[in-house]
């Protein structure tokens, strides 16, 4: 048996090393790096054998397989996120940042899912069950059969199980669960990755769904839920600004549907609500067409989302002007401004440059290239876009401009809101939208000179 010696993990991305260091190697994060206990190598036989095994069965590809039936929460976001409602024997992953709502989310999606008939038990490691109670009598979910435990041994949660035999176990969270087979504290890499291994496992051979919650944060003082990604079939992150009300669940990983689906939530004092019609919310605080401001026709999964983009542009005082960037990425952003600078001629230098997508909303899709653009430009113009015009493209390298899939989408999303112009790049489809008018530039500077007069 291999002499088990000391190692370190990181517990942002979960790399192992054989020292020390401040900064990880794999995945760039400072300070995350931990000693560990390893996990214990098993059974020290030296060579896999015959001797004890058995046959596993074996098919072929072409034995039928009947989609597996799921479960409906009636909460039509979660559904949608989940691939269209909970499959049996699924493991899924819950991630999000601390006091975000995951476990009102959970307690909801459980009374629902209990309700749908589901046995359902919610597994609390971080309250009380009168805690959780009380936040059920908030919420006004009392009524529903769900079995609550407050325990963090996952022997004895295991046990539980074993003998209740839900449908669904929700474990809320992972970084609470420790497992006495492994010698390190809750919340480290090896607990957290023998904890969900443990419960995944057991799930999957008892035919039972289990969802895990698990805290991500910055500093990553607890062990990410990153090493537990791919042991799950479904991981969704929820997100947003604490200071704001929206939250958006994203499916970052869906054997079961597709993934980048978003659910919206709006966090009230009764819980969190359904967003049945999210651009009408993200463009509700929208006033009078300011400069720098600019709205975004996007998708998200399968659905369209209008999003609007701010941009500040303003002499800097400071020998190295800030980018600054919120719910956008920030390399992107340096991207648009080299290449504004370098094919159409407009310098940000001197110039500090604020980005924001309002709503506490995250944008990965390149499509916002062009609206970015837009509102740099509108700031750094002080001349605002007409009121009733949307803005989506892709810009490469060259200052051309690229078209994007789901047009059409885009463009009915926009009529529905009341916009009536989209300025979009050329090429691709063109649908006819009744009273949507497609304005189509070529190149970044085309659209400059269209939008604000010669750059
Ligand atoms: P919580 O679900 O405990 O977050 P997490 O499990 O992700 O750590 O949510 C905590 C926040 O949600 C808390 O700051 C209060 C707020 N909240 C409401 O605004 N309304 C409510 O009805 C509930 C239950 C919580
Ligand atoms: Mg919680």
């Amino acid at each position: 048996m291999a002499k088990s010696k000391t190692q370190f993990s990181c517990s942002a991305c979960g790399s192992i090393t054989s020292k020390w260091s401040g900064r990880c190697e794999a995945c760039g994060e400072w300070n995350t790096i931990s000693e560990e206990t390893p996990l214990s190598s098993g059974p020290s036989s030296t060579a896999l054998g015959t001797a004890k095994g058995r046959t596993i069965p074996l098919t072929d590809l072409r034995t039928e397989e009947t989609p597996p039936p799921r479960t409906h929460s009636g909460l039509g976001e979660l559904d949608r996120v989940l691939g269209g409602g909970l499959v049996p024997a699924s493991a899924i992953l819950v991630g999000g940042d601390p006091g975000i709502g995951k476990s009102t989310l959970l307690l909801q999606a459980a009374s629902q899912f209990a309700r749908s008939g589901l046995k359902t038990i919610y597994v609390s490691g971080e309250e009380a069950s009168a805690q959780v109670r009380m936040r059920a009598q908030r919420l006004g979910l009392t009524e529903a059969p769900v079995q609550l435990a407050s325990e963090t041994n996952l022997r004895d949660i295991l046990t539980t199980l074993e003998a209740e035999k839900p449908q669904l176990a929700i474990i809320d969270s992972i970084q609470t669960m420790w497992s006495d087979n492994v010698g390190s504290a809750p919340g480290s890499v090896s607990q957290v990755r023998a904890a969900a291994h443990e419960l995944t496992s057991f799930a999957k051979r008892k035919g039972m769904a289990v969802i895990l919650v698990g805290h991500v944060t910055k500093e990553g003082q607890i062990a990410g839920p990153r090493v537990v990604e791919h042991m799950v079939d479904t991981v969704l992150y929820f997100e947003g600004e604490r200071g704001h009300q929206f939250r958006i669940l994203r499916a970052v990983k869906n054997r079961f549907g597709p993934a980048d689906e978003i659910g919206v939530f709006e966090m009230t004092g009764g819980g969190l609500s359904e967003v049945l019609n999210p651009s009408a919310l993200f463009l509700s605080d929208r006033g009078e067409p300011s400069p720098g401001s600019v709205v975004f026709a996007g998708i998200e999964g399968t659905r369209p989302v209008l999003i609007e983009l701010q941009a500040l542009v303003a002499p800097s005082p400071h020998s190295q002007p800030r980018r600054t960037v919120v719910g956008w990425d920030g390399g992107r952003l340096a991207m648009i401004l080299a290449v504004l600078e370098a094919r159409c001629g407009i310098p940000f230098t001197g110039l500090d440059v604020y980005l924001n997508v309002a709503g506490g909303m995250k944008i990965n899709e390149p499509a916002a290239d062009l609206a970015v653009a837009a509102a740099l430009l509108s700031a750094r113009e002080d001349s605002a876009l007409p009121a009733d015009t949307v803005v989506f493209g892709e810009i490469s390298l060259s200052g051309a401009l690229r078209a994007v899939g789901q047009t059409e989408n885009r463009l009915k999303e926009a009529q529905k809101l009341g916009f009536t112009t989209a300025i979009a790049p050329k090429g691709g489809k063109s649908p006819a939208i009744d009273g949507m008018s497609l304005n189509r530039v070529g190149d970044l500077a085309g659209f400059v000179g269209d939008v604000f007069g010669a750059g």
